[in-house]
């Protein structure tokens, strides 16, 4: 064997736990992932040629070892505790309080806040800096040795960064899935056929305790440390903070949300911010805990049962509840698709009373088994639609009624029909149904089509029960009903004036907005620009079939039928005339459909503020070059366009090696 190898294999490795450490626990990738893969690849085939020279540690033994029969016990050298929990303000002032009074002191406590997430406790053991032993909490005691599965979780280092560590050093943290993670490993499991998990903390549990490590080296795990357990020599801190400082410096992955504040006002703070950025985090917390930041005040304030005096849960509002499903109703939309509604005995979720949650569709209703008279679960997590997650079985009563889609429209009466490896059905009435027509209504007027200001959807649906508009035509006959309209309640002479202006108004529009009102299925904002740009006219697209449509970029032959169906239809075109007949008038754009253009096939995303346009002015030019512009960067993005303030986009574009243009890049781009 050459020594030229070994040394080789070193270097790799060394090289290999530094990415790691930029880029799990850091979020600060140094080099595309490329170039990281190919310094993996030279390290494994080198290790194949040289198994002598294979250790626990090297980071290609992140895939998992030999299945286990049962987890041993670990016996933790310092018990795992748990918290004591503060549901309401008062609770986490009487806490403050005690504390003050223990501590004889008069002013404001100085506070370690940090998000509670909501996965599993787990145990890292440190020998001379290298990752000896993990085990799970259990009973606080005693708990269970899932060293293999640990080592295969990447934000985990198997060896420490940095100096200055205690021989022996226990650290404590969360192992969670991001809700990334969970949606894929999701996404893969319905692929293949497998079972899914309910939530991402099921799943983060189900993957930790695996005794096939190579199962838990597929699992997207993750780990923010929190605390310590046992260390050899003298303490290395004087502050909670400052150990978690040390922990970051050595390679353990800190949550960025930590902050240090002063008294149960600074808590109180923290925990209202916290709440209100919940929604917007990658992962589950179900609260925060605040700490006591010095550590000579933790020791003196000690511990009562089994929790710290020092430290408190204040727990959010519960996201998931059980209540009882009463009922379920059919709604219909613009394009006539049923959507099944559960009525539910109300219950107070994510901080509101819910009595309502949509079911999605048939297939969901079948993928979840829930029938009428069940306990469910409902989780409404931040502003999303409060959703059933699922069905408690074990619960239901002998008398459960089957959900069955009705056969005809709850609205209309017209067939409800569900086409063929769909799994939305749809009330065929088309505008003879009033549901759907007050949704197209309320579409047409909608920001992204005529943009009417003033007629939002609660005034659009009183107007179409009062049977003042039937069609998008008539809403520019409004004027007729004046003198009725300024009797209505809370209007009057002003307010119906200024309604009247805005849709005079808005009759100068433009043709990608007049085709995207139209609401055509399948055809979207992005879709109608498409069609727009590519044809110049209205007429022209009216003309076309459905081959001529597919030379547009993005319309395939599904939605090429479609709008060949539509303006079919002869209802439709007459809607299109009285449209323009009353006044709907735009400008032609050029069609610059004749030949290639410089920006095919180039996927690009647009984030920050750009100086000389917007961003949707900055779009639409772009995509007249032939460019698709898309909402998140993936591999497949070739440009960033990153703007004064731009986020985690370009971080993401950064760490996926995408090229990032500036404002003079964009410039110099559209030029092309
Ligand atoms: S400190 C002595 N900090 O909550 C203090 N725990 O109810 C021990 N948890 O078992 C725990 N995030 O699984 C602490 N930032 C955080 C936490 C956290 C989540 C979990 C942990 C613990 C449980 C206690």
């Amino acid at each position: 064997m050459s020594n030229g190898d070994k040394q080789r294999i070193e270097e790799l490795r060394a090289e290999i736990r530094h990415h790691d450490v930029q880029y799990y626990v850091k979020d600060d990738p140094e080099i595309p992932d490329a170039e990281y893969d190919r310094l993996m690849d030279e390290l494994e085939s080198l290790e194949k040629e040289h198994p002598e020279l294979v250790t626990p540690d090297s980071p290609t033994q992140r895939v998992g070892g030999k299945p286990l029969d049962k987890f041993d016990e670990v016996k933790h050298a310092v018990p795992m505790l748990s918290l004591g929990n503060a549901f309401e303000q008062e609770n986490v002032e009487d806490f403050d309080r005690r504390a003050r009074e223990k501590l004889e002191v008069e002013g404001a406590i100085d506070y370690s806040c940090e998000p509670k997430l909501d996965g599993l406790a787990i145990s890292l053991r440190y020998e001379k800096g290298k990752l000896v032993q993990a085990a799970t909490r259990g009973d606080g005691e005693t708990g269970e040795d899932v060293t293999s599965n640990a080592r295969t979780i990447k934000s985990i280092p198997m060896t420490l960064s940095g100096q200055g560590w205690p021989d022996v050093l226990e650290v404590r943290g969360e192992v969670f899935m991001s809700h990334e993670g969970f949606e894929k490993l999701n996404d893969r499991a319905r692929e293949k056929g497998d079972k899914t998990f309910v939530n991402p903390r099921n799943a983060a549990a189900g993957s930790l305790r695996q005794l096939d490590p190579k199962i838990t080296a597929e699992r997207p795990l993750d780990i923010y440390c929190y605390g310590i357990g046992e260390i050899s020599g003298e303490p290395f801190a004087e502050r909670h903070s400052e150990i978690l400082e040390r922990l970051k410096t050595w390679g353990l992955r800190i949550n960025p949300e930590i902050r240090t504040v002063q008294g149960v006002k600074g808590c109180l703070d923290y925990y209202g911010d916290m709440q209100e950025r919940r929604a917007r985090l990658d992962y589950d917390i179900d609260g925060v805990v605040y700490k006591v930041d010095r550590l000579d005040q933790q020791r003196e304030l000690g511990f009562v049962s089994r929790a710290p005096r020092w430290a408190i849960a204040h727990k959010f509002p519960a996201q998931e509840e059980t209540t009882v499903l009463n009922d379920v109703d059919f709604q219909v939309g613009r394009t006539g698709a049923l959507t099944p509604v559960a009525r539910l005995e109300p219950v107070f979720v994510g901080g509101v009373t819910v009595s309502n949650a949509t079911l999605h569709n048939m297939d969901e209703i079948e993928r979840l088994d829930v029938k009428v008279g069940d306990t469910v679960i409902v989780r409404r997590a931040g502003d999303v639609i409060p959703e059933i997650v699922q069905v408690v079985k074990k619960r239901r009563p002998g008398n459960a009624k089957d959900i069955q889609l009705p056969k005809t429209c709850p609205v209309c009466d017209s067939d409800v029909v569900r086409e063929e490896g769909e799994a939305v059905a749809r009330c065929t009435g088309g505008l003879v149904c009033a549901a759907q027509r007050k949704e197209q209504l309320k579409h047409f007027a909608s920001r992204k089509a005529l943009d009417i200001e003033g007629l939002g959807d609660k005034l659009m649906e009183q107007l179409v029960e009062a049977d003042l508009v039937h069609s998008p035509a008539e809403i520019f006959t409004l004027e007729k009903h004046r003198d009725e309209l300024v009797e209505w309640e809370g209007f009057g002479e002003k307010s119906v004036d200024k309604l009247l202006q805005s849709i005079d108004n808005s009759k100068e529009t433009t043709l990608p907005r007049f085709l995207f009102g139209l609401g055509i299925r399948e055809v979207g904002e992005a879709t109608a620009l498409q069609l727009a740009q590519h044809f110049g006219t209205l007429d022209k697209i009216m003309q076309a079939d459905a081959d001529r449509l597919q030379e547009v970029p993005d319309i395939g032959p599904k939605v090429a039928q479609r709008i060949v169906d539509f303006f079919d239809e002869d209802h439709n075109r007459d809607v299109i005339k009285a449209l323009r007949g009353n006044g709907v008038h735009w400008e032609d754009m050029e069609g610059i459909s004749e030949g290639p253009k410089p920006l095919d096939g180039k996927t690009i995303v647009l984030t920050g503020t750009l100086s000389s346009m917007t961003r949707d002015e900055a779009k639409a030019k772009l995509q007249a070059l032939g460019a698709k512009v898309t909402g998140s960067v993936s591999k497949k993005t070739d440009y960033l366009v990153a703007g004064e303030e731009a986020g985690s986009k370009l971080d993401k574009a950064e760490k996926l090696g995408v090229e990032i243009l500036d404002e003079n890049g964009l410039g110099k781009l559209l030029e092309s």
